[in-house]
């Protein structure tokens, strides 16, 4: 029999493509850079696993491009809103991410972007640097106090409930919202209590983003609901900038009606709204969250295991659909 064709978009830690090709039929080895729109659209052609980062799109295009030999779109990532999950169903491929091995690295990086923005990192570390600091200033650089202040956590998945773990060590009050509430004895453990969107927002010193993008969750954090927050709240995103209205919460930040951001993912990435850019109480990361060597190398060896299993005709390990 005809080994598989399989397609791995990018060079990827814990993705052992010389393993692979060994198995299947692989083509050439994936590029250091992400594939351009034109190369995954012709590389992908025959392809009966693709094996793609959340830079790749799988839409109705690409899939129509694979053809129907596609078995499995296995994504090294948890979100999965680069991927049209219907319509990959109504063809009958199986779709794949990486929970789990991430879990800790996004939530750490939540929770340091809060620290970040409230004591005023990047706006401090600038200061220095630019030799704007002429000795220690009772004055200078005020920030917003974080242990026993209100956290309200928008989406409490894995990494949702993970942030609230660490909120507890800094003696932090947790409210979440969530579509489904956690049941009573997880609310015990993670001493949470649900609210509805509107109310955190209002009730929050500390908003942390922790959603997928989804139908539901695209624009949640519009202008009037970034209005409910307090000027003296911060916000943090570690979902996808697309929750977010990033024109209104880039005026909110220069009008001082936000006290800052603490920032992982943004609308276009790679690009970044250029009212953030200017806005000195955003700390600004390059979607940075599962960026740890253990957490990437954990996603590489699940990607790959959901690969290999749906080829092989197993139940892979995080379908899904
Ligand atoms: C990163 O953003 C991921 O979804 O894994």
């Amino acid at each position: 029999m005809e080994p598989k064709t399989i397609l791995i978009t990018r060079r990827l830690p814990g993705v052992p493509f010389e393993i692979l090709s060994g198995r299947f039929r692989a083509g050439a080895s994936p590029p250091d850079t992400a594939m351009s729109r034109e190369e995954f659209l012709r590389r992908a052609a025959g392809a009966a696993g693709i094996l793609c980062t959340l830079a790749d799109r799988v839409d109705a295009v690409l899939l129509d491009a694979a053809g129907p030999g596609l078995k499995v779109v296995s994504n090294f990532a948890v979100g999965v809103n680069n991927i049209d999950i219907p319509e990959a169903t109504r063809r009958g491929v199986r779709v794949c991410n990486t929970p789990d091995v991430l879990t800790d690295a996004t939530a750490d990086l939540g929770f340091a972007l809060l620290l970040a923005a409230a004591r005023r990192f990047s706006e401090a570390g600038r200061f220095l640097r630019e030799g704007r600091w002429t000795g220690w200033d009772p004055w200078g650089l005020l920030g917003m106090p974080v242990a026993g202040k209100t956290l309200g956590i928008v989406g409490m998945g894995k990494i949702g409930s993970a942030a609230a773990q660490r909120a507890r060590g800094f003696s932090m009050r947790v409210l979440y919202h969530a579509r489904h509430p956690l049941s009573p004895e997880r609310e015990r453990e993670l001493a949470a209590s649900h609210r509805d969107l509107d109310a955190l927002l209002s009730e929050s010193d500390f908003v942390m983003l922790c959603v997928p993008l989804t139908v539901q969750t695209r624009g949640l954090i519009s202008r009037e609901r970034l209005a409910r927050m307090k000027p003296t709240a911060v916000l943090v995103n570690i979902a996808r900038g697309e929750v977010v209205d990033e024109g209104a919460m880039a005026e909110a930040l220069s009008e001082r009606r936000l006290f800052a951001a603490g920032l992982d993912v943004y609308e276009k990435e790679p690009q970044v709204h250029p009212g953030l850019l200017l806005a000195p109480s955003a700390v600004l990361l390059p979607h940075l969250g599962s960026a740890t060597v253990e957490a990437r190398e954990g996603m590489g060896r699940l990607a790959t295991e959901n690969l290999v299993a749906v080829l092989e005709g197993r139940e892979p390990p995080c379908p899904v659909n």
